[in-house]
């Protein structure tokens, strides 16, 4: 099983990356031999990702015409089996890093219907999650992370995956996922949730 995490968070070892782990360590609870999970995980902040600037070039030809980190998580998304997603919430979005790469998905968007020759196989089955931590308490908005719904719904399509589900945690500037137990259990029925899904 291969999966495929890019923490869309620019600071590391917070709460993205504690509600990160404990679905990788659900994922990882599941398989008799957690170790056989290949299990690629990219920060969107360390990658080199131009950002989409509208050439058009994936209109005409397959793929996109910047050379840099996104050819690597082109090959990414086709191989792996699980998909996870992380964000802070940003302005009710997610963060610039994150966007940049979504955005570089057009080229895989433009390979499916402009020229009917996808850069991603549709055969194969791919499972995403998407992880969303926010600093407002959802019992204060329960539509907190609403703007984030519908991004990462085309963005799932584009890469041929079924968006599973959400992982939403608020108020974590003033309770850290590290010292909500809840959340962390959440994480980690989400990753046993998601190894099911990936075996069925
Ligand atoms: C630029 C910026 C914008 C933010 N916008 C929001 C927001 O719109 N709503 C909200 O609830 N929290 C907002 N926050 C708080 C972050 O969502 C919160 O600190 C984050 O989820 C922490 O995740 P991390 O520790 O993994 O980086 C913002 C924080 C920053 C730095």
């Amino acid at each position: 099983m291969k999966v495929l995490a890019i923490m869309g968070s620019p600071v590391r070892k917070r709460n993205n990356e504690a509600l990160l782990s404990s679905v990788l360590n659900g994922l990882r609870s599941e398989h008799p031999a957690p170790e056989k999970i290949d299990v690629q995980l990219f920060c969107a902040s360390s990658l080199k990702v131009s950002p989409c600037i509208a050439c058009d070039r994936c209109a005409r030809v397959k793929g996109c015409i910047f050379e840099d980190d996104m050819q690597t998580l082109y090959k990414e998304f086709e191989s792996s089996d699980v998909i996870i997603i992380t964000s802070p919430l940003y302005f009710n979005s997610v963060s610039a890093q994150l966007k940049a790469v979504i955005d570089r998905c057009q080229a895989i968007w433009s390979s499916k219907y402009a020229l009917k020759d996808s850069m991603i196989s549709q055969e194969k089955k791919r499972f995403g999650l998407f992880i969303s931590t926010a600093g407002v308490d959802l019992k204060d908005d329960p539509d907190l992370f609403l703007g984030t719904l519908p991004i990462m719904d085309l963005f799932f399509k584009s890469i041929h995956t079924e968006y599973v589900g959400n992982l939403f945690v608020g108020n974590v500037d003033q309770v850290p996922v590290l010292e909500n137990e809840k959340s962390i259990k959440d994480g980690f029925r989400w990753g046993q949730k998601l190894y099911k899904h990936a075996c069925s």
